[in-house]
């Protein structure tokens, strides 16, 4: 019997610092204005001594609690981090740690794509038979490579972290997902570092990444609806990464989606990398808008690229 992959807890986290535009425009050379009107975020968390993993703890807890599960309930965690702690161990074999599990740990660094990266990973172990239940988190602290001078990038990201809890089941779940890189564009959105041991900040060429994303996202969410068969009429949620309003509406438009079937949490997150989408999904699903047997359709682009989608029965 074909097993699917099943979201069935979910839970975030924010820390409590906000930033808002009307701060940035006392260090930075912007205004409220143009920060909302170009991108779409009014105010973003960011963390003060907290670190990826102390937020990965906190919205762990709350999927598996929703999941009514125990942290030794656990065969795998798959942690999406572009801020982990360490070099070395993994950030997820800290989160491992100090909830309690005692499963394989391991991050995976796919940048604001990393969600899906992770989510479709997990698909892979749960319908090949080689887990039962995944923790699938995104948790950053994109604050900490930030270059807090550089009004084109610092107004954009903010800290938090979302998880789910992925299990087996016999009737429903993930559908399809699809994941795409392109190194040669590496120049176009990464950390500026040259040496491993030197932390670097968030170089981007706004406008490029951004023509970019809309094109691939588009049809990506083009191929995913065609491969499964369905137009966005059968779609009840889109989840995009959240980078910006004018690209998720761009995309929403290319396949015909009102916008009052996106979930929508940029104005308060910002840009939270591998956090987004999860964080996104959590609030929607706490909030009574998303509710079991629900169309979702989750895609992001990331750093100098990678992108992908995941579409689910929820
Ligand atoms: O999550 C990973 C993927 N990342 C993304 O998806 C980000 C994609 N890119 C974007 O979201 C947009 O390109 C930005 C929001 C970063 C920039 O918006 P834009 O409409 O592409 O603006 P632009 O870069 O073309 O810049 C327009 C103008 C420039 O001034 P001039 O050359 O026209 O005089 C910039 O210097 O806006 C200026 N500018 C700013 N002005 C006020 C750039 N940043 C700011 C700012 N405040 N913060």
């Amino acid at each position: 019997m074909k097993k699917f992959a099943r979201i069935i807890g979910t839970g975030s986290y924010l820390p409590k610092k906000v930033i808002s535009n009307f701060d940035l425009e006392k260090t930075l050379d912007t205004t409220n204005e143009w920060i909302t009107i170009r991108t779409g975020i009014k105010e973003r968390r960011v963390v003060t001594d907290q670190s990826t993993c102390d937020l990965a703890i906190e919205a762990s807890k709350k999927a598996l609690e929703m999941a009514s599960l125990k942290a030794t309930d656990l065969d795998l965690i798959i942690l999406a981090t572009t801020t982990p702690d360490k070099i070395f161990p993994a950030t997820a074999t800290m989160l491992q740690h100090r909830i309690g599990a005692s499963c394989p740990a391991f991050d995976l660094q796919a940048v604001c794509a990393g969600f899906v990266f992770a989510l479709s990973t997990a698909q892979q172990y749960i319908e090949n038979g080689s887990a039962n239940n995944i923790l699938v988190v995104g948790s950053e602290t994109m604050s900490k490579i930030v270059d807090w001078n550089d009004r084109s990038t610092a107004i954009l990201f903010g800290d938090g972290a979302g998880a789910v809890v992925v299990s087996s089941d016999n009737t429903t779940g993930i559908k399809h997902s699809k994941l795409y890189s392109d190194g040669s564009y590496m120049s176009s959105l990464h950390v500026n570092n040259d040496r491993i041991n030197e932390l670097g900040t968030i170089e981007m060429a706004g406008n490029e990444v951004y023509k970019i994303a809309v094109k691939r996202l588009s049809e990506l969410a083009e191929e995913t609806l065609n491969d499964c068969n369905m137009t966005s009429d059968d779609l009840t949620w889109m989840v995009p990464h959240q980078a910006n309003i004018r690209i998720i509406s761009a995309v929403a438009k290319r396949i015909n989606l009102p916008m009052s079937k996106v979930i929508l949490t940029l104005d308060k997150h910002g840009n939270t990398s591998a956090a987004s989408i999860p964080l996104a999904l959590d609030v929607a699903v706490r909030d009574g808008r998303i509710k079991k047997g629900d169309s979702l359709l989750f895609e992001g682009i990331g750093g100098g690229f990678s992108w992908g989608s995941v579409l689910v029965e929820y």
